[in-house]
């Protein structure tokens, strides 16, 4: 078994209502991630199909035609326990962790649910040392942040909960849907850096959906080019960055800003 989640030949149609025709979100793609932890970037213009594919992935929503197989087993063929294990090891990060959150409850118990629902801790103390564990991985201080409300929290520490939400539950996949775009500048290296870390560190995987070709560029092994529901190109960084071959990716790199060498990425323990 040489891939851990697989989308294969996948098509998503919208039907448009009352004009009697339909559009492909996604029009047969196929994209395979690696069983070795590794971070993929999706990167494209907006409305090419990017989160539909992460829907796909998330089994949010299953394709008109083609599959999603997780360790080469079909999402819709699989028996309750294996897909349990699927829901626990694919986990999400949203572009806007407040929508995620309860606003009238603490974070704690956002924290705490997911790990007593896989019924990964035998007790409440058990619970809150995973998640204390969690936290600390994504580089926030349990103290300060357990026994709050999600309002008393900045947008980037939210994120950042999230990250460790995901990490509680031991995951093989996060898939992260434009993480950063919501967070200033400043927080979106620390961010990208702990879910970097998580693949250095942890062995977890990463798909990482992002407008940005030059965090891309940073962090992933492999970037996939997305245009107008299809994937139009992917390969090592370097290659597709350096030997773009497809039209719409000459001009992504193009319109990429002249580095900033005051940013210091942290990135450079390299795995
Ligand atoms: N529920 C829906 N009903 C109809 N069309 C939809 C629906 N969801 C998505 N689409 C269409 O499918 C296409 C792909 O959408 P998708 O959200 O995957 O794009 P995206 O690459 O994530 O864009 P963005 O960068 O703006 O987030 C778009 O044309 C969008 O309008
Ligand atoms: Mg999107």
């Amino acid at each position: 078994m040489s891939h851990l989640l697989e989308v294969q030949s996948a098509t998503v149609a919208y039907g448009i209502k009352g004009a009697g025709s339909h559009k492909l979100a996604l029009s047969d793609v196929s994209l395979s991630l690696p069983e070795k932890p590794s971070i993929t970037a999706i990167v494209g213009e907006s409305g090419s199909g990017k989160t539909t594919i992460t829907r796909l992935m998330l089994s949010l929503q299953t394709p008109t035609m083609g599959s999603v197989r997780y360790e080469g087993k079909d999402l819709q063929q699989m028996d309750r326990k294996a897909f349990l294990r699927y829901r626990r090891e694919v986990q999400a990060v949203f572009q806007d962790p407040f929508g995620v959150f309860n606003p009238f409850y603490k974070v704690d118990r956002s924290l705490l649910l997911p790990v007593q629902r896989f019924g990964l801790a035998n007790s409440t103390d058990e619970a809150y040392a995973l998640v204390r564990k969690s936290l600390e991985a994504v580089g926030l201080r349990p103290d300060d942040t357990l026994g709050r409300y999600p309002h008393q929290l900045s947008g980037g520490q939210r994120q950042r909960i999230m990250i460790a939400r995901a990490l509680s539950l031991r995951p093989r996949l996060i898939v992260a849907d434009e993480p950063v775009s919501m967070v200033d500048a400043s927080l979106r290296a620390t961010i990208l850096e702990s879910l970097y870390r998580l693949k250095v560190d942890r062995d977890v995987s990463l798909l990482y959906v992002t407008h940005d070709l030059t965090t891309a560029y940073q962090i992933a092994d492999r970037i996939v080019v997305m245009f107008n529901g299809q994937i139009v190109e992917q390969g090592d960084p370097e290659q597709v960055i350096h030997e773009p071959k497809h039209a719409y990716t000459r001009a992504l790199v193009a319109a990429v800003p002249p580095p900033d060498p005051s940013v210091n990425w942290g990135l450079e323990v390299a795995a």
